[in-house]
């Protein structure tokens, strides 16, 4: 049991909180389900990028998935071998794929028939080859919050099969491509097997039609997805995920690539915040805290529900509030209509599942600084990231004052 007050005390609030050894759990639980085959689980960066979560994930062997060249350096600056690290992404400049190339890191995954060529054009100036693997949009719908679907033809991401089929032959063909993957992801926080069944199977035939081509993959890349339990949802077990990726491969020797993030982090992760005061409007009740949605924005922009323990003395019936941040925003909330018992100034709050997409998306929105970030782990907690001062918060633009001058 983590001491949420202590660490609250100790290290101030806003704060956020990761479980590292629940992370270990969960990278184990995964590795075990793909047991008996060749697979990488690179872990999906976005979801939590402080260094020393990556290298956490590093230490247990795992590579890393990357949408931008800074996710490529966070990745090798934490310990993943550049081997194992991927990179994907609708948009890369070209000094970021130059710099993936001559990091030779394991493939680019690409994500349009443009993208091939400026990668093609790219790894030809530097005399290189680059490694490969092409994103497949499999027009299937993931049945998750359309913000973070991406497996259909209306999102923007990969490309359909016929052109995937196309850029196989080109880079097949090219001498400065080498097609060494294919890769499909559907969607984030998914919640149901068939569609991600029904996605490996489509892929899984491109496959054997590209090898009747000669063109021999080695890596199946099978993106991230798995969905977790932030309120009462059902999930996909580990073991069943990987049974019905598996089935549909028999016959061809593939390594799978696996680019778990919010399975790994999220439910490692609190956020912990403390009550300013409560107020009231008319008959509403809020209750004001300390953190806001400059530091975990999953509730302002996709209407996410966290789990919210309140640490209190306080012995009185729960009624319903709303928990909002001082941001001057009326989306700044963490929680509407959350039963909670009345609360006191600097009552603790725990907001839960908060390792995925929390720190990563959090911004310095009316000049307020981002959390400190701690590890708790053989029940010592450590500090991984420090408080942004305000010093932090100017150092790019106060030269430029006039006054500097
Ligand atoms: N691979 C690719 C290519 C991805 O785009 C993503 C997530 C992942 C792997 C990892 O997906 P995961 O295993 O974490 O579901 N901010 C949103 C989620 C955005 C997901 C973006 N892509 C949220 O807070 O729900």
């Amino acid at each position: 049991m983590i001491n949420f007050k202590e660490l609250a005390t100790e290290f101030q609030t806003p704060l956020y909180v990761y479980d590292f050894d629940y992370m270990t759990q969960q990278f184990n639980a995964l590795k075990e389900a793909f047991r008996g085959r060749k697979s990488i689980l690179c872990y999906a960066i976005k979801a939590n990028s402080n260094l020393s979560v990556v290298n956490h994930f590093a230490s247990m062997g795992s590579g890393a998935d990357c949408v931008s060249i800074g996710e490529v350096r966070r990745a090798l600056l934490a310990g993943v071998p550049s081997y194992k690290v991927i990179f994907s992404g609708v948009g890369k400049s070209d000094d970021e794929i130059r710099e993936a190339i001559e990091s030779d890191i394991l493939y680019i995954n690409l994500e349009s028939e443009a993208e091939l060529g400026r990668v093609e054009l790219i790894a030809k100036e530097l005399g290189r080859v680059a490694r490969i693997s092409i994103r497949v949009n499999p027009n299937i719908d993931p049945k998750t919050h359309p913000y973070i679907s991406t497996g259909l033809h209306a999102n923007k991401f990969g490309v359909d099969l016929n052109r995937a089929k196309r850029m196989y032959i080109l880079a097949k063909n090219s001498a400065n491509l080498d097609p060494v993957g294919i890769h499909f992801h559907i969607g984030s926080q998914l919640t149901q097997l068939e569609p991600i069944r029904e996605s490996a199977v489509i892929v899984s035939d491109l496959v054997r039609s590209l090898k009747v081509l000669d063109i021999e993959l080695k890596f199946f890349d099978i993106g991230g997805g798995l969905g977790v339990t932030y309120k009462d949802e059902a999930t996909i077990a580990p073991y069943d995920y990987a049974q019905a990726i598996l089935s549909t491969l028999t016959g061809l020797d593939l390594t799978i690539v696996c680019e778990p993030g919010r399975f790994l982090t999220a439910n490692s992760g609190y956020f912990l915040t403390k009550v300013l005061y409560e107020k009231q409007n008319g008959d509403k009740r809020f209750v004001v805290v300390d953190g806001a949605m400059n530091d975990l924005l999953r509730p302002s922009l996709y209407n996410a529900y966290h789990k919210i323990e309140a640490i209190t003395a306080s012995q009185s019936e729960p009624s319903k509030a709303d928990v909002v941040g001082p941001v001057c925003e009326s989306g700044d909330f963490f929680a509407k209509d959350r039963e909670l018992p009345q609360l006191e100034h600097n009552d603790l709050l725990v907001i839960h599942s908060a390792g995925s997409y929390g720190f990563g998306m959090g911004s310095n929105y009316n000049t307020r600084g981002r959390s400190a970030e701690v590890a708790v782990q053989n029940g010592e907690a450590r500090l991984i990231r420090k408080r942004e001062s305000f010093e932090d918060l100017i150092a790019l633009e106060k030269e430029f004052l006039p006054s500097a001058k």
